[in-house]
């Protein structure tokens, strides 16, 4: 239980506020770069705030205050151009770093003139085929090279804009007893009703003892299972919530990084970032990456929750805009939470005391390896096909050939083969 202040400055992402001041230490996804191949400029919201990003005709990324400095057109509606963007209304140009480069109706005005002319800026780069954002103070950390982001693999992004706050997200990265209740009987009963069979590897999973261990990168989540020994992957590995946005989960050649940025105080764009790299078959080659939005309201405006992230998304957006922790009952069940709040206060501390916050990353490096459980829930390669069939990869669209890419690497490897 907290009060509303804490709540707050838990939950508010705006600039000037405490947790915004933490969460502007941190790159984040904006866009795919196959957005801006096709058109070169678009808007994004990060933060409580507008940006217009864009890719310049030399290939550069740019991230630069929606609103232009003169007299407040959008920038979205700019020219790209070689080196920079142009306001569309009277044409003042901004380079990549929003210097103000040319100021069209005053063709002699000088550095000095333009001087106090230029357009809030941030960083911006791509990887993975993401386009990422830092539009903090300071110079710009490391973009983390995580895993996901650099194996080879066929990527697959489904995403989508849900009204909540993030943090009720990042709570249920560390909430492993959800998965037996919401992945489990609540999937077993909407089963039942739709007479349609549950999933082989989220049916079953009781709890005997969870673990939450603070890391670099944020918090290892490990679980052992009623059957389980202490050898098991889920016990002996787990996987992290990686601070503050995201959760690395997989196994068994499907890899994700689960993305929840923080549009707002009351929007966050989920992505499902999976990389599908199976062992036991060649590695899919290149970089392609497929996108889609995935449904989780119907028609009638109810929850679709006949799938793994349906579920989740249920229970992230019901639970309000900002979810009301000042009436709520935390039990020693929660104990996952309560760690991910107290990292989450660290940072805060960390942020007054003029102190990067946890999991920034400042030397360069080639790629971050971050731990993961080859084999989850010890099911082998039905995992990944439970998965693809009934998480929200289903509204892909190549999940037919996830699935097959699946079951010929199980297959080849004479592994478990998925019924
Ligand atoms: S409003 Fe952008 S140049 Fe005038
Ligand atoms: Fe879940």
């Amino acid at each position: 239980m907290m009060t509303k202040e804490e709540n707050d400055e838990l939950t508010q992402v705006g600039p000037g506020t405490p947790m915004g001041d933490v969460l502007r230490h941190y790159w984040y996804p904006v866009c795919f770069t196959r957005e801006l191949d096709e058109f070169p400029v678009m808007q994004t919201r990060l933060l409580g705030e507008n940006w217009a990003v864009f890719k310049t005709g030399d290939g550069g990324y740019g991230i630069v205050d929606e609103r232009c400095p003169h007299r407040g057109a959008s920038l979205v509606y700019g020219i790209v151009e070689d080196d920079g963007l142009r306001c569309g209304y009277h044409g003042w140009k901004f380079d990549t770093a929003g210097e103000c480069v040319e100021i069209l109706a005053e063709p002699d005005s000088s550095p000095k003139f333009r001087a106090g002319c230029s357009v809030r800026s941030g960083e911006a780069q791509a990887l993975g085929g993401l386009v990422w954002a830092y539009v903090g103070d300071g110079p710009a950390p490391e973009l983390p090279r995580y895993e996901a982001y650099v194996m080879e693999g066929i990527r697959d992004v489904g995403h989508a804009t849900i009204p909540c706050n993030w943090l009720q997200i990042m709570e249920n990265s560390v909430d492993p007893y959800h998965v037996e209740a919401l992945h489990g009987n609540y999937f077993e009963f909407i089963a039942e009703q739709q007479g349609t069979p549950m999933p082989e590897s989220f049916g079953g999973n009781k709890h005997e003892k969870v673990a939450f261990d603070p890391f670099e990168h944020g918090i290892i989540k490990r679980r052992l299972l009623v059957g389980q020994d202490e050898e098991s992957d889920d016990w002996k590995i787990g996987h992290p919530l990686v601070f503050p946005y995201c959760m690395w989960v997989g196994g068994n050649g499907v890899f994700q990084m689960q993305i929840r940025v923080p549009v707002d105080d009351t929007h966050t764009r989920v992505m499902f970032y999976t990389v599908h790299a199976p062992e036991g078959i060649p590695t899919p080659e290149g970089d392609r990456c497929i996108d889609y939005e995935f449904e989780w309201i119907d028609e009638n405006g109810k929850y679709i929750v006949d799938y793994i992230e349906g579920q989740d998304i249920m229970a992230w957006v019901t639970q309000g805009l900002v979810a009301d922790r000042v009436n709520e009952k935390i039990t020693k069940s929660d104990v996952g939470v309560i760690a991910c709040r107290r990292m989450f206060k660290e940072a805060i501390e960390a942020v007054r005391n003029g102190q990067d916050p946890i999991a920034v990353v400042r030397e360069p490096h080639d790629s971050i390896k971050l731990p993961l459980e080859r084999s989850k829930f010890g099911r082998g390669a039905q995992f990944a096909t439970d998965w693809v069939n009934d998480g929200s990869m289903r509204y892909s669209p190549i999940a037919d050939e996830l699935k097959q890419l699946h079951l010929d690497a199980a297959a080849a490897r004479d592994d478990l083969a998925p019924s």
